[in-house]
């Protein structure tokens, strides 16, 4: 996802806009820019690949200016090269864009342009904004840019910089988010909140089809029918360390230590008097004991996440519960009636698919619980009811404590769809809530092992395939246990159900293939333990993750570890940590950079 600065105020733009730009890589990117207004003319710098290749252009030359923006490039349209990045320049010189997002209609909008003589210098969707902005200038920036926003479709974030006025920025949200700070005499414009926050804690979100005119004394907010609206400053809860390394050498290592905090602060407000307390939503039990159904829309890990919340529902509260890849949903033509429950999972709240199925479920009627992390986010906003997940900011790309959060989340829904429906009294309730309350321990247990994790990860320095595979609840951690390693190690991984891999996959197991064998189900061990050894027959090596003693497994596999005994429904907790610790140390065996994997962003606001 791209990454945008914009700044005008009485210091040097450049600062800010370089610095803004570094505190949003982990959006992921591969090029960058940014331009300043010196005088009457946009100075352009550009880079491919790294932000410290910008650094480089930027810090040989003067460049003085306290009006500017800058962009981290994840490209969607045409490759990494100069002539993409951004920012984009109309034919002119008098406009800069930086966008954030796709425009859908660019190639009509491109060949209109090019009809009127227009010629384009890049790949890309976004150089239809700056021309646009060129071919609508009257006179007025203003209704230059309410003209171009008009005949856009898609998903934009944009700042524009122009010639014409060298005392504001506009900037525009329709989708992706935009967010804006307020310091002494200068105003900030960004992506995303750790850009800015070591600048202000006054923060306002643009919400949909805003227009904001940043001076350096002020903002002004226009709303979809250009009338002036006042925002209130959004409340900051986290500080600029949350949002730092603190010492960790990534931001992953860090996340994944920060998970036995992450969860007691999202578990503990919601456990009053030994009962699941969600009084800050409006899903009262009356109408939870008439839910028949309920769909669990997300993508990647919010998906598995939501693939363990099914297994919980069903097995507690005996409701049907499907979950469904964002991605697809929306194209099954689901049948989704008003009775149904649709809950949506997401970190960043700003996915694009899993945004358009939540719009597409609402249009049929459903009631939309969201499941999120980033408070004021676009889904966040849109759903009837949310549930926050308070893991705080995570800034590597592969989630950790924020996945570990919605599954939380999810175990204190089952509980109370259970005790709603009447299918657990209240001392099972008691004790489900104990197991809970004792993961953040279980957790810091498993992270105890980091050493011996980091060990036993060098022996797959060299690894290039893997399988991940168990029954049950284990086999909903592998899928995420899986997703971790490909993501950042580049280890071609596979989940399986255990029972599966007899039915085609075990052909692939050859003379040392990686196997890991979740085996923490008790009821399903015995026949776990039996595909362990049919994948040991032919020559795997296997880690096996058992609950508790792990005698009966230790001489039949490679590699044994183990997690503290706990409540079974939950033991997927603990069991991912250890796999998110394994994930991790193998990148690192491998050289590679975990917090900013290649190809991957953070959050994917583009279909
Ligand atoms: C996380 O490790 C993955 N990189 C990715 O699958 C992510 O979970 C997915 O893109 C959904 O993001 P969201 O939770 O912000 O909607």
């Amino acid at each position: 996802m791209c990454g945008i600065t914009g700044y005008i105020g009485n210091k040097e733009a450049k600062e800010f806009l370089i610095e803004g730009l570094k505190r949003l890589e982990y959006r992921g990117y591969d090029s960058s820019g940014i331009c300043v207004l010196e005088e009457k003319t946009l100075k352009t710098l550009k880079a491919k690949g790294k932000l410290s290749n910008l650094i480089d252009i930027t810090s040989k030359e003067t460049l003085s200016s306290n009006i500017g923006i800058g962009h981290t490039r994840w490209a969607t349209h045409g490759a990494p090269t100069v002539e993409n990045s951004h920012p984009h320049l109309s034919a002119d010189g008098n406009f800069a864009v930086v966008h954030n997002g796709i425009i859908e209609n660019y190639r009509e909008l491109k060949s209109m342009l090019e009809d009127k003589g227009f010629k384009f210098v890049s790949q890309t969707d976004t150089e239809v904004i700056p021309f646009l902005l060129q071919y609508n200038y009257k006179g007025n920036i203003l209704d230059a840019v309410k003209a171009t926003v008009g005949m856009l479709k898609g998903a934009f974030a944009l700042v524009i910089l122009s010639t014409y006025d060298n005392g504001r920025l506009y900037a525009v949200r329709k989708d992706s988010p935009l967010i804006l700070g307020r310091g002494e005499k200068e105003t900030y414009i960004a992506s995303d909140i750790p850009a800015i926050l070591p600048y202000t804690k006054e923060i306002y979100l643009l919400e949909q089809d805003e227009i904001a005119i940043a001076e350096k004394e002020k903002v002004t907010v226009l709303n979809k029918e250009g009338k002036e609206i006042s925002k209130e400053p959004f409340s900051i809860t986290w500080d600029v360390k949350a949002a730092e390394k603190d010492g960790y050498e990534h931001f992953m290592l860090k996340e994944i230590m920060e998970q036995p905090n992450a969860i007691e602060k999202t578990v503990l407000p919601r456990i009053n008097n030994e009962k699941v307390d969600f009084s800050e939503i409006s899903l009262t039990e009356e109408y939870v004991r008439n839910i028949s159904r309920i769909f669990i829309v997300a993508c990647g890990s919010a998906y598995h996440a939501g693939i363990v919340g099914r297994n919980l529902i069903e097995a507690m509260a005996r409701v049907s519960v499907q979950t469904e890849l964002a991605s697809e949903f929306r194209y099954m033509n689901p049948i989704i009636n008003k009775d149904d429950l649709v809950i949506i999972i997401s970190q960043s709240g700003e996915t694009s698919d899993t945004l358009a199925s939540l719009r597409y479920a609402k249009e049929k009627g459903a009631k939309i619980l969201s499941i999120v992390n980033v408070k004021g986010s676009t889904i966040a906003r849109e759903s009837d009811d949310v549930l926050y997940t308070n893991a705080g900011p995570e800034i590597a790309v592969a989630t950790t404590k924020a996945y570990i959060c919605q599954v939380q989340v999810l175990n204190l829904l089952a509980i109370y769809i259970a005790t709603a429906k009447g299918m657990i009294n209240s001392s099972e309730h008691t004790a489900l809530l104990h197991g809970i309350k004792s993961l953040p321990r279980e957790v810091s247990e498993v992270l105890k092992k980091s050493d011996e994790i980091k060990q036993l990860a060098k022996k797959f320095k060299y690894t290039e395939n893997a399988f991940f595979i168990g029954r049950g609840l284990d086999y909903a951690v592998a899928l995420e246990g899986s997703l971790k390693l490909k993501e950042i190690s580049y280890v071609h991984s596979e989940a399986y159900a255990a029972g599966e891999l007899k039915h085609g996959t075990i052909s692939l197991i050859e003379e040392g293939t990686l196997v890991i064998a979740l085996a923490t189900c008790k009821t399903l061990f015995d026949k776990m333990l039996s595909n362990i050894k049919e994948v040991k027959a032919r020559g795997a090596t296997v880690v096996a993750i058992v609950s508790g003693n792990g005698e009966a497994l230790e001489k039949e596999v490679d590699f044994c570890l183990s997690i503290p005994e706990t409540c079974e429904m939950f033991s997927g907790t603990a069991e991912t940590v250890l796999l998110q610790l394994l994930a991790y140390y193998i990148t690192c065996e491998k050289g590679y950079d975990p917090d900013k994997p290649r190809n991957l962003a953070k959050s994917v606001t583009v279909e």
